[in-house]
């Protein structure tokens, strides 16, 4: 199976605002989810969200492009068919859209992947054109965007007052007219996201969003159920941490009563 482009993900918006088969995309951080997630995906994100998920980090805000490198590369290299898209990190590309191409490039040039994602609205737009036109397709990321905690005051649901709503519906058609190839819409009351989806010409991803986006996003631990605590917007597909604890403690059950290794699991000596 050839790798997808970025240019066949934007072609899927084509038949028409949300009516067609909707995109799916799971993050992935490392080789061996990557390979798992690969076939059933046509977009891994490499999120910065691995910051909570595998390092314990308080929030997004102190991952760096190092972490962000790594990871996308491990996640290339475990996947051949879907487009691998990697998260910009907080500091990484708000300052200028210089500094943002040269983190950019440094990323793409360190993973091979194929584009990156970046928060932010109308101030980010000049970016995600300068990206754009230089050669590095560009994910937008609008409503409720995590590196913006601080600002936000938290996670909750964006969109909720008249006001808000339409500075994210504005956020979003900045960005996709800059030339974001795709947008995700993150913890926005529904009808905002679905006027989206109908007004921007690429794909709107949801997470927290409504089915009538082009396509859906989950941190795949979350969906896997890793985490006991999740947002509302999670379902879990899986109950992973009852499954991982109940086979630990079999193994720790076996290891103690020396049930464990058994004979399939010794070398016997050649006779
Ligand atoms: O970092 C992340 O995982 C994300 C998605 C949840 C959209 O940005
Ligand atoms: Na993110």
């Amino acid at each position: 199976m050839k790798r997808l482009t970025v240019p066949a993900i934007r072609a899927r918006k084509a038949d028409g605002q949300g009516g067609g088969e909707p995109l799916v995309m799971l993050t992935a951080y490392t080789v061996r989810t990557a390979q798992l997630l690969d076939p059933h995906c046509d977009m891994l994100l490499v999120g910065d969200s691995l910051g909570q998920v595998i390092y314990g980090l308080p929030s997004t805000i102190p991952v760096t492009l190092e972490m962000m490198a790594a990871h996308g590369a491990a996640v290339v290299r475990g996947s051949y068919h879907s487009v691998v898209v990697i998260d910009m990190p907080f500091g990484s590309y708000e300052a200028s859209p210089e500094k943002a191409f040269e983190s950019a490039a440094w990323l793409l040039k360190q993973t091979g992947a194929a584009a990156v994602k970046l928060e932010g609205g109308t101030a980010m737009a000049p970016t995600v054109a300068f990206l754009s036109e230089r050669g590095i397709p560009v994910m937008g990321h609008v409503g409720l965007t995590p590196q913006a905690v601080n600002a936000l005051g938290g996670y909750g649901a964006r969109g909720r007052s008249a006001a808000e709503a339409a500075k994210i519906v504005a956020d979003a058609k900045a960005v996709a007219e800059a030339g974001a190839f795709a947008v995700v819409i993150e913890g926005v009351v529904e009808p905002i996201a679905i006027q989206i989806t109908r007004s921007i010409a690429c794909p709107t991803i949801g997470i927290g969003a409504s089915a009538q986006c082009d396509g859906q996003v989950l941190v795949t631990e979350d969906m896997l159920g890793m985490f006991e605590r999740t947002a509302r917007f999670v379902k879990k597909f899986d109950d992973l941490s009852g499954r991982i604890s109940a086979a630990v403690d079999q193994y720790a059950t076996d290891v103690r009563s020396r049930a464990f290794p058994g004979v399939e699991q010794i070398y016997a000596p050649k006779d």
